[in-house]
This record gives C-alpha cells, sequence and structure tokens, in this order.
C-alpha cells in the first residue's frame, strides 16, 4: 500500500499548471461510442479514474491509444461492437461508468451496465439516468446486480423533466438524445462547465444542442454523429483546491491555466473572507490569509458553491479566528473527512448535513486515512502547514483525481513524498 508523507510548515511558491478536468474528461471519452470515427482528446489528465474509463470503453468495443506517453492526448474510436455489458469488476471501480448507458442505448438499443453501487459519500442512486431515458422509450429492468435496458425501436425524442438536478443523469440524456429520432426540451439539466464541455464536443460531432434559459436544452436528434477534435477544461476543483492551500500557506502562489469564469462563484467567496489574490488572464495568484470573520456555506448545484471542494475549504475556515459553517446539501454523507481531520488538530462539530467549524491553535501531524477523493486532499492540505509529519493512507483515492500531485507541491517547495 502506498503512502503519502508530508513534513509540513514549508510556504508554497512557484507555479502550479492545473490539468484537464476529470469530470469532463470522463462524459466526453463516453461520448465515444456515439462516432465510428476518432475522437481526439487534448488536455485529459492523467488519472486512474480515467484509465478506469478507458478500460471500460475497451471493454465495449473502443479502441483507446494515447497519442505519446507523455501527452495528454488520447484518440477513441469506436468499432461497433456487440458487447454491451459493462462488467461490475470495471463499474464497482468507478460510478462514472454509468455514463455509458446513454451513448449504448442510443447506437446500439439495448446495454447492461452493472449498478455502480454506493460510495464514501452517499447511496448515489441512478433513478433520474433510468426515468429520464424511459422517457425517450428505454424499457428497465434490474437483474442481478445489473441495470438491464432495452429500445428495440430505438430512442425517440420527448419532453423531461428532472425533479432533481443531476450532473451525471443530464450528460447520460443529452448523449442518449443527440442520436433519437426527433425533438427532446429537457429542463432542469445541470449546468455545470463539465456538462457545457460535454455538449460543446457532442455540437462539433454534429449534434444539434441549443441551451435555452433556466436550465433548459433543446435537442434535435441526428441520424450519426462524426468524430472530432476536442481540448478538456481546466479542472475547476483541481483549481480550487491550490487556491487554498495557496491561501493557507502560499507565497505569491500561482495557480495557472485555469478557467476564472469557472470558479467565480469561489472568488466571491474568498472576497467575503478578505482574502487577497491577483488575476491574470488564466491564472491567480494567492498568499498565506488571515481570516477573521466566519461564513456560513451552503454547497449547491452550479454555479452555487461546490460540494467537492467542500472538506477543503474546511481547512482553511479551521484556521480562521471565527466560527463557520458549511452545509452539504448535495451528498447524504460527506464529512467523512470531519473525524481525520479532528485528529489533526481541527475543531469541527458535524449534526446532520451541517458542520459547525470552530478555530482551531492549527494543525498537528498525524496518520490519517483517506476515506473519498475530495477527503484525502483535505487531509493533505492540513499535513502541509501541520508541525511534523504527516502520513497519509489509502492514497488510491488521491490518484484518482489529482495529476502528479505530489510533484506539482514538491515543485513549489512542499516537503512531501510518496513511499511504498
Ligand atoms: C458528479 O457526480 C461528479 N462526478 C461528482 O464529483 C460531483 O460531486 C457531483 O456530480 C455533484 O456535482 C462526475 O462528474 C464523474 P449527481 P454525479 O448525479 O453525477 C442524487 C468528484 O469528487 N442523485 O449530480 O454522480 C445523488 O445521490 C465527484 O469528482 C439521485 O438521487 O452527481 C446526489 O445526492 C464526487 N438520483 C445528487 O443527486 C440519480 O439518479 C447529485 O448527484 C442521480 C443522482
Amino acid at each position: 500500500m502506498q503512502k503519502i508523507l508530508i513534513n509540513g510548515g514549508n510556504l508554497l511558491q512557484g507555479s502550479v499548471p492545473v490539468s484537464g478536468s476529470k469530470n469532463a474528461s470522463l462524459p466526453i471519452m463516453a461520448a465515444s461510442i456515439l462516432t465510428n470515427e476518432n475522437l481526439e482528446l487534448e488536455n485529459v489528465p492523467d488519472l486512474v479514474d480515467v484509465n478506469t474509463m478507458s478500460a471500460v470503453l475497451s471493454s465495449l468495443g473502443v479502441n483507446v491509444t494515447k497519442k505519446d506517453v507523455n501527452t495528454n492526448r488520447l484518440t477513441l474510436r469506436y468499432s461497433d461492437s456487440e458487447i454491451t455489458i459493462a462488467e461490475y469488476d470495471l463499474v464497482r471501480k468507478m460510478r462514472a461508468s454509468i455514463l455509458v448507458l446513454g451513448p449504448l442505448l442510443a447506437r446500439k438499443r439495448h446495454a447492461s451496465v452493472s449498478l455502480p453501487g454506493g460510495c464514501a459519500i452517499g447511496a448515489r442512486p441512478v433513478d433520474l439516468h433510468i426515468n429520464a431515458l424511459s422517457k425517450l422509450g428505454a424499457a428497465f429492468e434490474l437483474d442481478g446486480g445489473y441495470i438491464k435496458c432495452s429500445a428495440p425501436n430505438g430512442l425517440k425524442g420527448n419532453k423531461i423533466n428532472f425533479s432533481k438536478v443531476s450532473v451525471g443523469a443530464t450528460e447520460n440524456i443529452i448523449m442518449a438524445a443527440s442520436l433519437a429520432r426527433g425533438e427532446s426540451e429537457i429542463r432542469n439539466i445541470a449546468v455545470e462547465p463539465e456538462v457545457m464541455d460535454l455538449i460543446d464536443c457532442l455540437n462539433k460531432m454534429g449534434a444539434k444542442i441549443e441551451l435555452g434559459e433556466n436550465r433548459n436544452v433543446h435537442i434535435q436528434g441526428v441520424d450519426q454523429l462524426q468524430g472530432a477534435v476536442h481540448s478538456i477544461i481546466p479542472d475547476r476543483i483541481e483549481a480550487i483546491t491550490y487556491i487554498i492551500g495557496g491561501t493557507i500557506i502560499g507565497n505569491d502562489l500561482k495557480i495557472t491555466n485555469l478557467n476564472l469564469e469557472h470558479i467565480s462563484n469561489v472568488l466571491e467567496l474568498l472576497n467575503e473572507l478578505s482574502i487577497n489574490y491577483s488575476m491574470g488572464e488564466n491564472s491567480i495568484i494567492v498568499n498565506q490569509s488571515e481570516i477573521s470573520d466566519g461564513i456560513d456555506i451552503n454547497t449547491m448545484e452550479y454555479p452555487g458553491f461546490p460540494t467537492d471542494v467542500q472538506a477543503q475549504m474546511m481547512v482553511l475556515l479551521s484556521l480562521g479566528k471565527s466560527k463557520s459553517q458549511i452545509t452539504e446539501n448535495i451528498f447524504e454523507n460527506r464529512f467523512m473527512h470531519v473525524p481525520e481531520l479532528n485528529r489533526m488538530g481541527a475543531n469541527i462539530e458535524t449534526k446532520g448535513k451541517t458542520a459547525v467549524i470552530n478555530p482551531c491553535k492549527g494543525f498537528i501531524s498525524a496518520q490519517v486515512m483517506a476515506t473519498d477523493l475530495r477527503a484525502s486532499v483535505s487531509l493533505i492540505l492540513a499535513g502541509l502547514v501541520a508541525k511534523g509529519e504527516t502520513t497519509l493512507n489509502r492514497i488510491y483515492h488521491l490518484d484518482r483525481g489529482y495529476e502528479k500531485i505530489e510533484k506539482k507541491l514538491q515543485a513549489c517547495g512542499a516537503d512531501i513524498r510518496r513511499i511504498n
């Protein structure tokens, strides 16, 4: 089992380049099933989750090749294989495997995808995916832990109104409706930048997707889609993670290759905390900052405060002078990092979906354990400022979503290393 060791206290300086977005790469890779031509992707992050999606797609007949070892460029080409089963042993490693469901239904008119199952942060049901795809004419049954679905007459456009905003369900239905017969009007979609990047890529492939007002989208189904070349947007969650790191222990830390528009909600929050930063065209410079006032944060769907940086924000707020609170409205169990942070000296109390972050005297190094992707990085942030050596176990969570994290931090002066 690999571990990460951190000797805290070194100021972070220099620059950190943000990689391509994990959560845009995964649906866009699944979109390769929608065409028999090459889908050329650039700025794809080198992550465990991307490799898992490559394995799932390969098992379904997609030829996935890296342009060359060092660049983040993938070419995907679907061979219209007869295999339409996404097996459990792959799907259990990554819930986002469910994103092959819509494309397989659209191309092959049937699919079996293992139920992804829950994860540390919640039950993660897929009812919204199933209900929406049913509206396009798909019939579903749950059998032996698999979602089995078929649309013998193909998919037909329809009006769909999501009762709840769901990133993955939005992505599945948009991919399926792109090849359905006729028009679809879909209401209450997720509008995360990653969803917008998928729509941008699909339209480059010849889809006819038009964004309306207030989370509405109109899709005119087409007979087939072509290949395309697409560059993945920067990872806003990774960017915010390093920005928070810089406000904890940075000295003119510059985060580069990011899209400032995608993180405007978090920048507003830093303003509320009177945290100074300076912005370039696609970069930001942050410094270690003292936080005097408390703040009350609610995680919300985009453009609200992202749930994926809730854990990281807790570390920053723990170093503030006043009490703050964060309410987790998206997932039902996303405070698994709290006991670990408290073992490092934080003073966080959770009650239901709200966590109260009391000021603490600073972090102390400890042996800690990662529970999910974003929790693991919050422990790294605490370790960077804690006195002494922090050991982080179960770092496979980390490698799912943060490309070369210890190398990026070492380059900024952090005393961090990975050991077997
Ligand atoms: C995506 O997950 C992201 N993953 C998550 O990032 C992110 O936290 C989440 O969106 C919210 O922004 C990817 O894009 C690969 P949802 P997704 O469907 O699509 C409930 C990370 O760390 N729900 O928007 O699974 C669900 O349980 C990951 O990178 C249903 O009830 O999220 C949750 O409470 C973690 N029924 C809420 O909706 C459904 O059918 C939002 O989930 C689907 C979801």
